[in-house]
Formats: C-alpha cells, sequence, structure tokens
C-alpha cells in the first residue's frame, strides 16, 4: 500500500468561489473527496493539507518524510517564488508531483516559473481539478517503477 500526502497551497481554500472561470466550481473539500474516492479504489492511503502559510507547508513536507511514499502539491503561487518549499522536497527527497488547475503556461509570464518543478519527478497543468487525480497517478506510477535499490 501507498501512503501519499496532498498539499495545497494558499488560496486554494477559496475553491468553488475564487476566480470560478479560471479555477472551477470544485471546491477543495469536493476535490478532496474525488482524491479520497480514487486512493480507496487503488488501495493508497491519503492524507491531504492546506496552509496559506509557507512555514507550514515546509512542516507538512517535512512531516511527510516520516510516513508518506509522495507527495502532490499544488503550491499555488508560492509556485513562483518560493525557495523554502522547493529545498523542504529536495532535503526529504520524497517523489513529488507538482500540479496547477490552470495552465500556468498560458497565463502571465510570472506563472510560468517554477522554483519547484526542477526538483519534482513532473508537473501536470491546465486540466482543473483532474490535475490532482493525474498527479496521483503519475505519482503512483513512479512509485511503482522506481528501482527499489
Ligand atoms: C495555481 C496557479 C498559481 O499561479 C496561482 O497562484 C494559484 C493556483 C493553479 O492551481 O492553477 O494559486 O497553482
Amino acid at each position: 500500500m501507498w501512503h501519499v500526502q496532498i498539499i495545497h497551497g494558499p488560496n486554494l481554500n477559496l475553491l468553488g468561489r475564487r476566480e470560478p472561470a479560471m479555477y472551477g466550481r470544485l471546491t477543495l473539500a469536493e476535490i478532496d473527496e474525488q482524491l479520497r474516492a480514487d486512493a480507496a479504489k487503488a488501495n493508497i492511503e491519503l492524507q491531504t493539507f492546506q496552509s496559506n502559510s509557507e512555514g507550514a507547508i515546509v512542516d507538512a513536507v517535512h512531516q511527510a518524510a516520516e510516513w508518506a511514499d509522495g507527495l502532490v502539491i499544488n503550491p499555488g503561487a508560492y509556485t513562483h517564488y518560493s525557495y523554502a518549499i522547493r529545498d523542504a522536497i529536495a532535503g526529504v527527497g520524497l517523489p513529488a508531483v507538482e500540479v496547477h488547475l490552470s495552465n500556468v503556461h498560458a497565463r502571465e509570464p510570472f506563472r510560468r516559473t517554477s522554483v519547484i518543478a526542477p526538483v519534482c519527478a513532473g508537473q501536470i497543468a491546465g486540466f482543473g481539478a483532474q490535475s490532482y487525480c493525474l498527479g496521483l497517478e503519475a505519482l503512483i506510477g513512479r512509485l511503482e517503477t522506481r528501482p527499489s535499490f
């Protein structure tokens, strides 16, 4: 059984009413529910966490290293400038997948840079709430094909 930590960054607690044309109408609770349903079908233990604070996200990455096999993270705006979250992911060495609801590459220029992606297995962006499900699937694929030595 794989153990996965989902981390949602700042302002994602507002999903459902935050710029719905950009981020969709599902709430964060509904996205988490979908992820839990996917996880249950695939026999994955999943924990979800949201914070608006950079330090709390760093702490969540550190704590995940105590029990999880990997991370799916939407760092929100921290994607574009948080060296602290990047260093936390690199520091714990857990495989991570970066996800975004919107296609960050088709938006303002500052969103095209991710300081997190280089320490992740990959990035999935632009599929709305489905980005998280695809991210979970990609992470499990990575865990299952990872050499165990
Ligand atoms: C986001 C994209 C970020 O640029 C933005 O700051 C967010 C949401 C996304 O999921 O599309 O908060 O991470």
